[in-house]
């Protein structure tokens, strides 16, 4: 798979079967959280977060967070430590996935401010209520995803629906560190409502150059299409249909690492 990025030629190779659906268009199978927002057919908006105080108190409960998890993962760095510089307390792959491991699964009654804060705003955004709640497996969790520069850390090209278990849901980009225009979140507008047959993907979650993923990546796309980084400032997050293929996500900054919350939501019921 070869793509544009902030005008750059960026590729990966996936290993295993790819296969390359009907016409069918998923997101016609099920329930769309977007389809009461003026951003249905973009398939994404990148709306303000918090009012102004409580983003503050949101920032610096979620930097005390993740130093606490990352001090559990053995790392070592200082109380005034900048988030973007995660990088350079890592000495090798191992340390790396160890942090990883505190980062990702976090169960929200940790989310900064409480899930509920969240889960108002972004039931406002939508227009309908939903709730931080997974009904197929009924975890509730959220991530931080760290993606380190120079790095292959990033996901490939993919719908989260290729999943079963995220069918139906809403998803949160909320930038925390070394997020812009040259390493935020990228996807596809209106890919969400294109048919299963306009792209080749590999069967299952993507092997890539020894690392396993989740989720089975785009390895063609049939005709013209756009990647764009809609890159959520400050107090901002990008909110998306699961249905948008996003990620590839690379980051071409030169020192600075990029993190991130990863969220979902679902129809409350
Ligand atoms: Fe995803």
């Amino acid at each position: 798979m070869e793509y544009q990025l902030n005008n750059q030629s960026i590729s990966y190779l996936p290993e295993g079967k790819k296969i390359s659906g009907s016409n069918t268009i998923l997101l016609h199978h099920s329930i769309d959280l977007t389809a009461n927002v003026p951003w249905h057919d973009a398939g994404y908006a990148i709306e303000q977060l918090y009012h102004k105080n409580q983003f503050t108190d949101f920032f610096n409960e979620t930097k005390n967070l993740l130093i606490d998890l990352w001090r559990t993962a053995g790392l070592v760095m200082p109380g005034d430590f900048a988030l973007d510089q995660y990088h350079t307390l890592i000495g090798n792959q191992r340390q790396h996935l160890s942090a990883l491991e505190q980062t990702k699964l976090i169960f929200t009654n940790k989310f900064p401010l409480g899930i509920h804060t969240l889960e108002n705003r972004i039931s406002e955004i939508c227009g309908i209520q939903v709730v931080a709640k997974n009904p197929f497996d009924h975890q509730s969790v959220f991530h931080f995803r760290v993606i380190r520069p120079n790095s292959n850390d990033n996901n490939p090209l993919h719908r989260d629906t290729w999943l079963e278990e995220y069918a139906g849901c809403i998803n949160l980009y909320i930038p925390i560190a070394g997020s812009n225009a040259h390493s935020s979140l990228s996807l596809i507008p209106g890919s969400h409502l294109w048919p299963e047959n306009k792209v080749e993907r590999t069967e299952h979650g993507a092997q890539i150059n020894e690392i396993k993923f989740n989720v089975p990546a785009v390895s063609k796309i049939k005709g013209k299409y756009e990647l764009v980084r809609p890159d959520p400032k400050e107090n901002e997050v990008l909110v998306f249909s699961p249905y948008l293929i996003h990620g590839g996500a690379v980051n071409l900054n030169k020192n600075q690492t990029r993190i991130s919350i990863e969220l979902r939501l679902w129809k409350k019921h």
